[in-house]
């Protein structure tokens, strides 16, 4: 059973100016993937105390998703949040994302989603739209439950 966090980073879901939908896509579709996991769901605001609360609330998890905050808007945090907590980074996974989102639109390029390991944590930033998170949890679900075997450091 894996257990994974999820939270949006928006301040405009966070103020209820309109309704998360990234999150709830990104729990839905590992609800209805073969994975047997714990989901989660929290809404921040695109604030560095705040994200970093939230994510370190959640370290122990196997898994902590974000998504939004990623551009290179004046308000977008989450990646140095996201870098400053973890210990190593796991650039592969980031780089994967953004590829193949690349295929999809060229302006994920814009997006700086950064992908790392805290203690027995992996933490990954997804971009904000419900389009995004859809491929991007697509692109991590095979993938999800070998990291952790890696991690605790068992047999692949
Ligand atoms: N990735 C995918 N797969 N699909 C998308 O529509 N949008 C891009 C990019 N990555 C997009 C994507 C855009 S327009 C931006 S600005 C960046 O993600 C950052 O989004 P964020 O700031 O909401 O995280």
């Amino acid at each position: 059973m894996l257990e994974v966090a999820v939270i949006t980073v928006s301040d405009r879901a966070f103020k209820g100016e309109y309704h998360d939908h990234s999150g709830p896509t990104i729990v839905e579709m590992i609800n209805e993937s073969p994975i047997e996991a714990n989901v989660s769901l929290t809404i921040v605001p695109d604030d560095k105390a705040q994200i970093k609360t939230a994510i370190m609330h959640n370290l122990g998890k196997d898994y902590i998703l974000t998504t939004g905050g990623t551009g290179i808007s004046p308000g977008d945090l989450t990646p140095e949040v996201t870098q400053d907590i973890c210990e190593k980074e796991v650039p592969g996974i980031s780089e994967m994302l953004r590829h193949e989102s690349y295929k999809e639109t060229p302006f994920a390029v814009f997006s700086r989603g950064y992908c790392g390991i805290r203690g027995r944590t992996i933490i990954v930033n997804f971009p904000g739209s419900v389009k995004a998170v859809t491929i991007c949890t697509k692109l991590i679900l095979p993938i999800m439950e070998h990291g952790i075997q890696m991690l605790r450091g068992g047999k692949h």
